[in-house]
């Protein structure tokens, strides 16, 4: 049999199990006396762990031991008459195992990857590995269940998605991009002009996110007229949280200003407390850093250094202030060695009272719900010190991304879904962030979230985008801006001057790059 008979005999098998219309997640390819195929389908009725693990298992001996076996045993059989097929229900999946494999004489083989993975199942990329982001991408995959779709979990553990990047891009560029992921900022403008990127038009039009969504959120999300990934939720970046017990019982309430932060760092020490939970990894250091320098900055300024990124404008005597605040935080702890602790690890040791404050985006609220059932409970929430009315936000977005088998139905299903009111509410309550939806009860949100949210909704608040978390520059631009700040923080001989000359070359250079393009 021919390469082209061969893909004629796997037509025929894969449209006759199409036509028996079995929710068929498995199936098996059994060539009896090279005359007639037998198809046996295995039904779901398993759970779907045992199921998730009995393919991957079945996936991985397929792909290393079976298919070049099969191939060449399809080359030598004869082609079947599609009639001489069978479609045996019934057998359960928890049957599969590698005995199947290994004593059936006759077993040449299962259908090949694309069957076996079902027609409506989307693989997810994203970085959501905590406790509390486990819990909210699992509001995400219930919402897909109960919407006949398949969440199929594709998750790169790193904080801050550095790693999951990296992984992603590796996979759009070798051609087998997940059906969706957790990207936005340049790459993904990048990769929607190169047609990768699935636009979501008809779906917003659908779900009128115009009147649904917070227009500033639409606009990041919305490329050459088209929106190209949906919104889930608003994290706020400037925002701080003090250890509620310690803070009570040293009767101190949480600082609003430096002068105030101060006081509280010499008291918190006397009391024989770590007074801040921190990590010398490039972008815990880059995301309080972006927070301090709204603060000293002031939304104009750090509008021209983060989102039209002048390099001569990282010079000013401002940004300067900023870096020797960030060394000041870094110092509270006293002489410290290179420390780049986890942030979840952070969040843990915080809530067990062995540090005062913390500071990272909001998504330490959630994990601290994961950690006591109730996200107020455990501490006090206040913006950065002078950034009082100002939201400098991070967006979590799902972009459906091309691959060689259209799943375009299922995408734009997926798509049209996320931006419901329910599945908003209760995603963005575990996951610390708030709904992207401008017409929500915020009576309905804890008082952080609430804060958050009515900043966010305020037409005359400074909203400002993250560098850290790619709202307004390149992966490139904010992996050598956070690369600079971290050697700023780990090295005392490197002046706060040095590091604004360096990070205004990180911005010529980028810059002089975007222009080329
Ligand atoms: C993402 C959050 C995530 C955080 C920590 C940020 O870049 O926007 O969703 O929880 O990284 O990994």
């Amino acid at each position: 049999m021919g390469p082209l008979e061969m893909d004629a005999t796997l037509l025929r098998i894969y449209s006759l199990i199409k036509r028996r219309g079995c929710t068929i997640t498995v199936f098996f390819l059994k060539l009896i006396h090279c005359e007639s195929i037998e198809v046996h389908c295995v039904t779901q009725t398993t759970q779907k762990t045992s199921l998730m693990k009995c393919k991957s298992l079945i996936l991985m001996v397929f792909s290393k031991i079976l298919r070049p076996f099969i191939q060449t045993s399809l080359q030598k059989a004869k082609p079947c008459r599609a009639e001489a097929c069978q479609c045996k229900l019934g057998r359960s999946a928890d049957k599969v195992t590698f005995r199947h494999f290994l004593n059936a004489s006759v077993f040449l083989g299962m259908l090949s990857v694309p069957f076996v993975t079902h027609a409506q199942t989307l693989d997810v990329m994203h970085w959501w590995t905590s406790a509390s982001e486990r819990s909210a991408a699992n509001a995400l995959a219930q919402a897909f269940n109960s919407h006949g779709l398949q969440w199929q979990d594709a998750a790169v553990e790193g904080g801050g998605g550095g790693a999951a990047v990296k992984v992603l891009k590796s996979r759009v560029l070798s051609g087998s991009p997940p059906a969706a992921a957790q990207i936005i900022g340049t790459m993904l403008t990048d990769w929607a002009d190169m047609g990768l990127v699935l636009p979501l038009t008809r779906v917003a039009a659908q779900e009128a996110w115009k009147q649904q969504i917070f227009p500033e959120v639409l606009h990041l999300v919305t490329h050459k007229h088209q929106p190209i990934a949906v919104p889930l939720g608003i994290h706020r970046i400037n925002s701080v949280l003090y250890q509620r017990t310690i803070f009570d019982k040293l009767e101190m309430p949480p600082p609003r200003d430096w002068a105030a932060l101060e006081g509280v760092a010499r008291r918190l020490r006397n009391a024989g407390i770590t007074p801040i939970a921190w990590s010398d990894e490039n972008w815990q250091v880059a995301t309080v850093f972006e927070a301090v320098l709204l603060s000293y900055a002031g939304p104009e300024l750090y509008e021209r250094l983060v989102r039209a990124r002048h390099p001569e404008a990282w010079l000013d005597r401002r940004v300067e202030s900023a870096l020797n605040r960030l060394r000041w935080l870094r110092d509270l702890n006293g002489p410290m060695q290179r420390q780049e602790s986890n942030w979840i690890d952070n969040v843990k040791a915080f809530h067990a009272g062995r540090f005062g404050i913390l500071m990272n985006g909001d998504w330490v609220r959630g994990e601290l719900l994961a950690l006591t059932g109730s996200s107020d409970s455990s501490s006090y929430c206040a913006p950065m010190p002078g950034t009082e009315g100002m939201h400098l936000y991070s967006i979590d977005t799902l972009s459906m991304l091309k691959g060689s088998m259209s799943k375009q139905s299922e995408q734009e299903k997926a798509a049209a879904l996320l931006t419901s009111v329910t599945l908003q509410r209760s995603y963005n309550r575990v996951k610390g962030s708030v709904p992207v939806l401008k017409d929500i009860d915020p009576k309905l949100l804890d008082s952080c979230a609430h804060e958050s949210w009515s900043t966010f909704a305020n037409p005359r608040a400074h909203r400002v985008p993250s560098l850290a978390h790619r709202m307004a520059a390149s992966e490139a631009t904010k992996e050598a801006a956070a690369g600079v700040l971290q050697r700023f923080v780990l090295n005392r001989g490197v002046s706060a001057q040095q590091t604004q000359q360096q990070l205004a070359a990180v911005m010529r250079t980028l810059l002089k790059e975007n222009s080329r393009k």
